[in-house]
């Protein structure tokens, strides 16, 4: 059963929201409505976010991100559309149902995480726990079990003003863990630290992710951030989801001169696989090659010191060592946008010797 489902959203501040779906579904432009004092900030989103996917909704400041989210679990009523959350509608919950989804179901990262200043590192890891109801002794066992999940082992009992930012965030992301909630939303959540940390921190959540498989919905408008963690990226823009695609599909096939200005300075080399460079072998069935092997996530920055040393292009092989397919030298370059690079003899489809490297 998909996880979470948007369902042609439409969110419209200002004045007669309804009115302006109406003639955004007509095709009027969005600045138009506005100049009229409606504000469309998420327009016409539909989406499926499957379980144990890492969803990116990827925008500028101001494209719609944090509205979308809100209405994804329940705190923005949309204009027009459904939420559909493992089947259930949302959009159609009485509220006391909706706060039991809301608090036991979905939890919250955002950018900049309050913690209590005058409860100890534990009590606020263990707060959505409180907010549930569960008992003191099993909330606080489950929330020192989410901050050592988080790498914060030994500072249960440190108050909040002796945690850097960084460890601030990652009791913020225990408070989420600690509750079992299945979908996780995080709005912006590592956006607010430096280089080294957020890095440190989106390894943390994809490696936490490897063994508790939540279905997160991440914001960030940072599109190398997007790239690293997500499954799926949406790309937004004024209130448009522009592109939804993984983010191969949106390096390679950009949707758009938007999405193509955006990608320009992504580091391609390290989101590029074996598998989007791959072309067929000549000969399918071509076994017992003996060249050099790859699988075929394998990133184009560890493939390029490859397809460097043999002069023949390298094979992809699955975990069941079958061909899936080979790539020339020719092609890792033409896709890291090396146009001019050293010509090799192998063309973009390998002569029958050279995909079996006989
Ligand atoms: N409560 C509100 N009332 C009126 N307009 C709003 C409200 N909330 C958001 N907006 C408008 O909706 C649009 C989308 O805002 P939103 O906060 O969703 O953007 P965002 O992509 O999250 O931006 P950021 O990256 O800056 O957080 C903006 O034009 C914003 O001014
Ligand atoms: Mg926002």
């Amino acid at each position: 059963m998909p996880s979470l489902q948007a369902d042609h959203l439409y969110k419209v501040f200002g004045r007669r929201p309804l009115d302006a779906v109406h003639e955004l579904q007509q095709g009027a432009e969005r600045a138009a409505l506005r100049d009229g004092g409606s504000t469309p900030a998420v327009i016409d989103a539909s989406f499926t976010v499957e379980e144990g996917e890492i969803f990116v909704i990827m925008g500028l400041s101001g494209s719609g991100k944090s509205t979308l989210l809100r209405m994804l679990n329940g705190l923005l009523e949309p204009t027009c559309g459904r939420v559909l959350f493992g089947g259930q509608d949302l959009t159609a919950l009485a509220p006391s149902e909706l706060r039991r989804v809301r608090s036991h179901q979905i939890s919250m990262v955002f950018q900049h995480f309050a913690l209590f200043p005058h409860h100890g590192v534990l009590e606020n890891a263990a707060y959505g726990l409180e907010v549930q109801g569960v008992p003191r002794e099993e909330r606080l066992r489950r929330a020192t079990e989410a901050l050592h999940l988080v790498g914060l082992k030994g500072w249960e009992k440190s108050w909040p003003d002796e945690l850097s930012g960084g460890m601030q965030q990652r009791v913020g992301l225990a408070r989420a863990l600690a509750t079992d909630a299945e979908l996780l939303l995080m709005d912006e959540s590592f956006s607010a630290l430096d280089p080294l940390i957020r890095r440190d921190m989106q390894d943390q959540l994809l490696e936490l992710q490897r063994s508790l498989h939540k279905t997160i919905v991440f914001i960030t408008h940072d599109l190398n951030e997007a790239m690293r963690l997500g499954d799926r990226i949406a790309v937004m823009r004024d209130g448009r989801i522009v592109q939804l695609g993984t983010a191969e599909q949106i390096l390679v096939e950009p949707a758009n001169d938007y999405v193509a200005s955006f990608i320009q300075d992504v580091d391609r080399s390290r989101v590029l696989t074996a598998a989007s460079a791959m072309v067929p072998p000549h000969r399918p069935d071509a076994a017992g090659c003996g060249c050099e092997t790859v699988t075929p996530n394998t990133t184009l920055a560890e493939l390029l010191p490859v397809t460097a040393r043999v002069p023949h292009p390298v094979a992809v092989r699955d975990d069941g060592d079958r061909l899936l397919g080979v790539v020339p030298r020719q092609r890792v370059l033409t896709l890291l946008g090396d146009h001019d690079g050293p010509q090799t003899p192998c063309d973009a489809r390998p002569t029958e010797k050279e995909a079996t490297g006989a």
